[in-house]
């Protein structure tokens, strides 16, 4: 297994497929967002031969980010080459949902196991305002949808931000007593140096106020045993609900210490930590004809490379990527 200069095992490969999204969450990019051409995007071939490389040096998790990445036209062949991997344990994917309608089954089928949804609140006004360009109707089809395609354990992802659905987490919190879902609040994060990093500080509620929020409304939470010890989200149960309730806490809570993670972006670099900017080019060295030895010399180096540590507390992470650059 890979290890990095602090002892951490770093197993779990995220890859962007695409920077560009249908939706405009408000802490996410700016509604004038500027995309990475399709052509300088690393290939299928490509991505296939990035995770080939990551297996041969004990990768088994793989998650397909954005961006949006039921955007990129070629999402099925892409599954379809990192599901014939033997040695691909576990390849999920990040969405928004709003293609899943349409492409659920054919996920599925192509070896997709599981989705984690992104959706900020279950009241539609508020969905319009903080997730713009989407509507509370669409995303919510696309859910049923995943769950009717056995893309389970459906995940759903809510970012929590003041004056706009600050309130609404307890809606969300409640889903789970009759689903087997697991509802996720996370912190925002200021990434980049505009306006959506000025909002994520501004508008940011730690998830200490989140939770005291859902137990006011709904009764003590149970605290639940962590699925793995890089699972970086808190779990809890609510009294006899089905589903489970967690917290990603990256500001109140830093989980950097047992981070496992390494990211791909959609333009071909290794990017080390979501929240630093060091980055190693692996597109080079693929268009330069180089195989699945050494991307994986690359990988190593990049594991070994991976820093620790944030300052979300003073404010500041990446100056270059946004988040979706970069994934989440
Ligand atoms: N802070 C925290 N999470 C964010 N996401 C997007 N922008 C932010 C931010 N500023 C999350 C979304 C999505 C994932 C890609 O990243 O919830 O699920
Ligand atoms: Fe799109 Fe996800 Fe960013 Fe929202 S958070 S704009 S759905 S990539």
């Amino acid at each position: 297994m890979p290890k990095d200069s602090f002892g951490r095992e770093i197993d779990y490969l995220r890859i962007s497929l695409i920077d560009a999204c249908n939706l405009r969450c408000v802490y996410c990019m700016p509604e004038h967002a500027r995309f990475a051409p399709l052509k300088e995007l690393l290939t299928p071939t490509q991505i296939e031969m990035v995770a080939r490389a990551a297996v041969t040096v004990g990768y088994r998790k793989f998650r397909l980010t954005g961006g949006e990445p039921t955007l990129r036209p070629d999402l099925l062949e892409i599954v379809e080459r990192l599901a014939a991997i033997s040695g691909v344990g576990d390849l999920a994917m990040t969405t928004n949902a709003v293609s899943l309608p349409k492409l659920a089954r054919r996920l599925k089928q192509a070896g997709l196991k599981r989705v984690n949804v992104h959706l900020d609140s279950l009241n539609a006004h508020t969905v319009g305002q903080q997730m713009k360009w989407a509507t509370f109707e669409d995303i919510w089809a696309g859910i049923m949808a995943a769950e009717e395609a056995g893309l389970t354990p459906i995940k759903l992802n809510a970012v929590v931000a003041a004056g706009f659905n600050e309130g609404d987490v307890i809606d969300l919190a409640r889903l789970t007593i009759e689903r087997d879902w697991h509802v996720r609040f996370i912190e925002l994060m200021p990434l980049g140096t505009g306006e959506c990093a000025r909002l994520s500080i501004q508008r940011y509620v730690s998830n200490i106020e989140t939770r005291r929020r859902i137990e006011v409304a709904l009764g003590r939470l149970i605290e639940l045993p962590p699925a793995s010890l890089a699972d970086e989200s808190r779990n809890y149960r609510l009294p006899n609900a089905r589903g489970v309730i967690g917290f990603i806490s990256p500001v109140s809570e830093p989980y950097c210490g047992n981070c496992n993670r390494m990211r791909l972006t959609a333009d071909g670099k290794f990017h080390l930590c979501l929240l630093n900017d060091d980055e190693l080019d692996v597109k080079a060295a693929l268009m330069n004809g180089g195989g699945e030895e050494k991307v994986a010399q690359i990988l190593l180096k990049a594991v070994a490379l991976k820093p620790t540590g944030h300052h979300l507390l003073q404010g500041r992470s990446t100056k270059d990527r946004l988040m979706h650059q970069l994934g989440g």
